[in-house]
């Protein structure tokens, strides 16, 4: 039987039902529905709504409630509920029958519904940073192995300048501190009850709800009820960050993939998280790269969804909102997984490092270097730039690096160009020279790991 009935003479069309029902897709908010439930049944107990006794007896009913279902919580698909939330009340009633039903006095689904999704969030928001710090520990464990792998820099694809392999897996701990950041934000934001809010204007029960927030490890209150009901931005925001953490793993997984290829083998992946091809004996392919860098249509779809879904909506709550558990689920799952996934693919990851130095050999990469050693001599950088145009074509005629020209054949492009030419057109010397912070120096990527390391040690997981 639904919790609504009484005014129906039809029973609800089947079809219609089935398309109506989210119980297949929100008992997963069960836990968060009972924990929310157990401190309503305290709030209305603190308005003689439930004498001790009864709330006793429901608290304790719901707990093992949760504790049948935190085995296994699919077992509550078998039931004919139209959600979560009716499940639980209907789990009640059968077991507890008249008392049962008090529970839902004064509370309405819709604050129901966003304190569960809240309380889910919250949760998630902590596996994520743990997930997160997982992927950090492997990025800075990589990066402290490969301080001395030098390969080239892209941009456009072309090669660029110097880097290591190192100064790379630090990009990346940059991008994830702001992912991390931004999740901090949303808590904080999201960290505001809306237990009490009732259908949209409020309970008529003179519950604390600021002692009701607090017994759910919430900070506040929500000011006004019909908003209340009605806000889903933390969702919103939680799917944001998942899109703009996905497109630091797809950059992640796209950049490793490259490395993977035949023609660059900078890397290796680990045989166990490869596969083979059902035709071509020879093949190992990085599936895994493939499908964190694919995943993030999933989680992009779910932004999409989500802003599509709420927008234009009147106040307050509209059944398209049932919609947003979906989305906020997907993105979660997924990003989660990839996170993971990422951390996995680092951890047996073999980097080649002659590879890697084989690539800056011959590829012009200290092409800036020459024309800031022009700059030095008192050259106007824009002239310099000219200059060293000029003389990589002449290298690349003659098939040489910048510093297998002779002296001879330099000085054609410059007087001022001198034998001390030679020790800065050294790779080491491109990376020693940029030591101004951020830069891809030795020391400076070697301070960044130590920093790095001591965040890990400090990093709090809210
Ligand atoms: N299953 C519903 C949802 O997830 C619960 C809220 C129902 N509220 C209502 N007024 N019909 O949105």
């Amino acid at each position: 039987m639904s919790l609504w009935g009484g005014r129906f003479a039809m029973s609800m069309n089947k079809t219609f039902k089935k398309f109506s029902d989210s119980l297949y897709f929100d008992y997963r908010l069960v836990e968060q529905d009972i924990i929310g439930s157990i401190a309503w049944s305290k709030a209305l107990m603190t308005v003689n709504v439930l004498n001790t006794k009864e709330q006793q007896l429901l608290e304790n009913t719901l707990n093992l409630i949760l504790k049948k279902v935190s085995i296994n919580p699919e077992i509550i698909l078998s039931s004919n509920a139209e959600d979560i939330h009716s499940w639980v009340e209907s789990q009640l009633i059968e077991k507890l029958g008249e008392l049962g039903k008090k529970l839902h006095t004064g509370r309405s689904r819709n604050d129901q519904v966003t304190t569960d999704l809240k309380l889910w969030c919250k949760v998630n928001i902590k596996r994520l940073l743990q997930a997160h710090l997982e992927l950090k520990k492997k990025l800075i464990a990589t990066a402290e192995n490969t301080q001395d792998v030098i390969m080239p820099g892209y941009t456009h694809l072309q090669h660029a300048q110097p880097i290591t392999f190192a100064y790379w897996c630090l990009a990346y701990l940059e991008m994830l501190i702001r992912d991390e950041g931004r999740l901090k934000d949303t808590l904080k934001r999201m960290d505001i009850s809306p237990l009490g809010s009732g259908a949209l204007a409020g309970t008529t029960y003179a519950i604390n709800r600021q002692q009701l927030a607090s017994w759910l490890g919430f900070k506040s209150v929500t000011n006004n009820s019909l908003d209340a009901v009605s806000d889903r931005d933390y969702i919103l925001e939680l799917i944001s960050n998942a899109a703009i953490g996905m497109i630091h793993l797809s950059r992640f997984a796209e950049d490793l993939i490259f490395f993977n290829t035949n023609e660059l083998s900078f890397i290796e992946l680990a045989d166990e998280i490869t596969s083979g091809s059902s035709l071509m004996p020879q093949k190992k392919n990085p599936d895994v790269l493939e499908l964190i860098r694919g995943k993030c249509g999933q989680v992009h779809g779910a932004l999409t969804g989500i802003i599509t879904t709420l927008k234009g909506l009147p106040l307050a709550y509209n059944k398209d909102m049932q919609e947003d558990k979906k989305f906020l689920f997907n993105a979660v799952d997924t990003w989660i997984d990839c996170i993971y996934m990422s951390a996995l693919v680092l951890n047996k990851l073999k980097i080649n490092k002659i590879r890697c130095q084989e690539a800056i050999k011959k590829n012009y990469s200290n092409s800036t270097e020459l024309a800031d050693y022009l700059v030095s001599k008192g050259i106007p950088f824009r002239t310099a730039h000219h200059i060293v145009g000029k003389i990589v074509l002449e290298a690349i005629n003659q098939n040489l690096a910048l510093e297998e020209l002779d002296l001879n054949q330099l000085r054609t492009f410059s007087s001022k160009i001198t034998e001390d030419v030679y020790s800065i057109l050294s790779i080491q010397s491109c990376l020693d020279k940029r030591n101004a912070t951020g830069g891809v120096s030795f020391n400076q990527v070697s301070h960044a790991i130590e920093y790095a390391k001591k965040m890990l040690t400090t990093s709090i997981v809210i």
